[in-house]
């Protein structure tokens, strides 16, 4: 990959030059290096860890402590990518300080680029402060998974024409409040290709139709890694789990038969 580093005007030029994004996950430091190398845009340090490292059914427990390490771990190894890190659920929502000062601490401690966070028109003006602090944040509407519990499934959203102009202009609040991009996720892809049309700033779509200037999933999703549900936009690239599974089953069996280690892997 010979594409200098990339910054937030970076991403403004390939939505410009209609040049694709592409975005994917990461927790740690192995997966952000593979990611980087192999030419990923955009890393994000996802509070999907919740579900996907923590073994839990929503994101909305994980810890403001918990992203700073992993978005430290992630941002030893990333280098041409643009690091954004997700500001966890009750982080933001608070108070505009709360926000700024945990804002803050995922650029200083964690090693974060910009930050996400969800929402829309309620929370133009936290994303406001935090840009005339020197943040750049990305915007986040469509499905929202912290307010899980308010919606009460995980079903599409802005389906129903009321709900998919709400999103439009959440989309279009954030922008004008100073958000560098968004992420829209779960909407009919006609809603992604209106908002995507709208805006200026790049718009990277999860499950929100092929028109988005950038697509992103969860890595541990599209590696076939993480299998305890699969959305309908998930593409598998491998089937990890599987892979994984034979060869631990493999080194079970050399074990047990005594053909680990051989005279090679001894001293
Ligand atoms: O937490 C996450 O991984 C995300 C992406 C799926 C967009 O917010």
């Amino acid at each position: 990959m010979t594409r200098q580093k990339i910054t937030t005007a970076a991403l403004r030029e390939m939505k410009l030059q209609r040049e694709r994004i592409v975005a994917l996950t990461a927790y740690d430091h192995l997966v952000a290096q593979l990611l980087d190398q192999a030419g990923t845009d955009v890393v994000l340090v996802g509070d999907s860890v919740a579900t996907v490292m923590q073994g839990r059914n929503a994101t909305v427990a994980v810890t403001m402590d918990q992203m700073v390490y992993h978005c430290e771990l992630a941002s030893r190894a990333v280098q041409r990518a643009f690091l954004i890190a997700d500001m966890p659920f009750l982080s933001y929502q608070v108070s505009i300080e709360d926000a700024l000062r945990n804002a803050g601490r995922l650029l200083k401690e964690g090693g974060a680029e910009a930050v996400k966070l969800e929402g829309g028109v309620a929370f133009a003006p936290t994303v406001a402060r935090l840009y005339a602090a020197g943040i750049p944040v990305m915007g986040h509407v469509g499905l929202t998974p912290q307010s899980i519990h308010q919606f009460g499934s995980y079903k599409a959203r802005g389906v129903e024409p009321g709900e998919a102009q709400q999103i439009l202009d959440d989309a279009k609040s954030l922008e004008q409040a100073g958000a560098f991009g968004l992420v829209v996720e779960k909407v009919p892809a006609e809603l992604g290709k209106r908002i995507t049309e709208s805006v200026q700033i790049p718009v990277i779509g999860i499950g929100a139709g092929p028109h988005c200037d950038g697509q992103i999933l969860v890595t541990h999703d599209m590696l076939g890694m993480f299998t305890r549900f699969r959305p309908r936009f998930v593409r598998r690239y491998l089937e990890l789990a599987r892979t994984i599974g034979d060869a631990i089953a493999q080194y079970g069996s050399d074990v047990r038969k005594g053909s680990f280690p051989n005279s090679d892997e001894s001293y």
